[in-house]
């Protein structure tokens, strides 16, 4: 019997020393080690035995048990360890790096004005971009054959949509929104809205047909200029600073009236005049003015009882000023070496 024991012992030291994977490991515990395996068999003869050999026997059977499940333990654990390490690979190499996203910079401006109206209070709300002609000119007092519709050269579009409206075109500009927004939710309202739009550009370097505006309306009881002026101010120091002043000169938009054109001192030259403000010390940013009766009238509002302001900043301009862009068209052409500069 010590013999069988030492010759099982000897034949688990061949195989345990060539184990490699935790399969092997598996075959070799379940062959010598287990309830069934070659150990626990033999010792089923020890009760056969006499007395001296039996506690003999036992005591070396014993040992031997210690011994190889020591080293069974042993070889497992490194059998384990090399597994991880052929997964994981060599720890001590670089790493791959992985290309980050970037925010398009239109969207960080996008989401600096949104901050700025939602701490004001404003809501934020989207409207589409294959629109009808009424939301897009005739609810904001641009009739069919009105020649304010010049103003903006506009994709019409010669299909219905799925209500079944034709009459359909790309939207020319965010005041969309303005009526369907009034619809939707009444008096009073703060609202933001912004958006892509379109035009039939020629393009170059200032002209793009696709663009972004941020259009914004406030409607309630005595809505009035001082009410207009203020917010713009505090916008034009949110975006560029305390000390950015605000000019406004009248400018016709049928939706408007008094209508007029937005104007922030120039935040590359702070007013000294510069190539980018074409040396006036003013950047053109905004139109603005107080919302038309008949406008108000649209949206199912009583303009005896109440008044509003609306504004609608150029998105992308505003990014190309503030990141120094000379080139509208780099916004819409996919290169991806444009984008990795935000
Ligand atoms: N929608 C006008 C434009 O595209 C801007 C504007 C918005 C003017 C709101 C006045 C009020 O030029």
């Amino acid at each position: 019997m010590k013999n069988k024991l030492n010759k099982i012992k000897e034949e688990f030291y061949q195989v345990i020393e060539k184990a490699r994977s935790e399969k092997e490991l598996q075959d070799i515990e379940l062959k010598f080690l287990s309830r069934k395996g070659l150990l626990s068999e033999t010792l089923k003869g020890l009760k056969d035995l006499g007395q001296e050999s039996k506690k003999e026997i036992g005591m070396l059977a014993n040992s031997i048990k210690k011994e190889l499940i020591g080293k069974f333990d042993n070889v497992k654990k490194v059998v384990k360890e090399k597994e991880t390490e052929k997964l994981v690979g060599d720890l001590s190499l670089p790493g791959k790096e992985f290309p980050q996203g970037h925010l398009n910079p239109i969207t960080l401006i996008q989401n600096e004005l949104e901050d700025i109206f939602t701490s004001l209070g404003f809501m934020v709300e989207d409207g589409p971009e294959l629109e009808s002609d009424y939301y897009n000119f005739t609810s904001l007092n641009v009739p069919p054959l009105h020649p304010a519709r010049d103003m903006q050269d506009t994709f019409y579009i010669d299909k219905k949509n799925d209500k079944g409206e034709n009459k359909l075109l790309l939207r020319t500009q965010t005041s969309s929104v303005q009526v369907r927004a009034l619809l939707k939710h009444g008096a009073p309202l703060k609202v933001v809205a912004p958006g892509r739009v379109f035009r039939n550009e020629a393009t170059d370097a200032r002209h793009e047909h696709t663009f972004y505006q941020f259009e914004g309306m406030m409607v309630g009881e005595n809505i009035n200029f001082s009410n207009l002026k203020k917010l713009l101010e505090i916008v034009g120091k949110k975006l560029f600073g305390e000390n950015t002043k605000l000019r406004m000169r009248p400018k016709f938009y049928p939706f408007v009236e008094p209508g007029n054109n937005g104007e922030y001192t120039c935040f590359l030259c702070k007013g000294e005049g510069c190539k980018v403000c074409k040396g006036s010390g003013w950047l053109e940013i905004v139109g603005a003015g107080l919302v038309h009766p008949d406008v108000l009238r649209a949206g199912g509002i009583d303009p005896e009882k109440y008044s509003g302001l609306a504004f609608g900043f150029g998105l992308t301009r505003l990014a190309m000023l503030k990141y120094n862009i000379n080139d509208v068209r780099l916004f819409n052409n996919g290169d991806i070496r444009f984008l990795e500069q935000f």
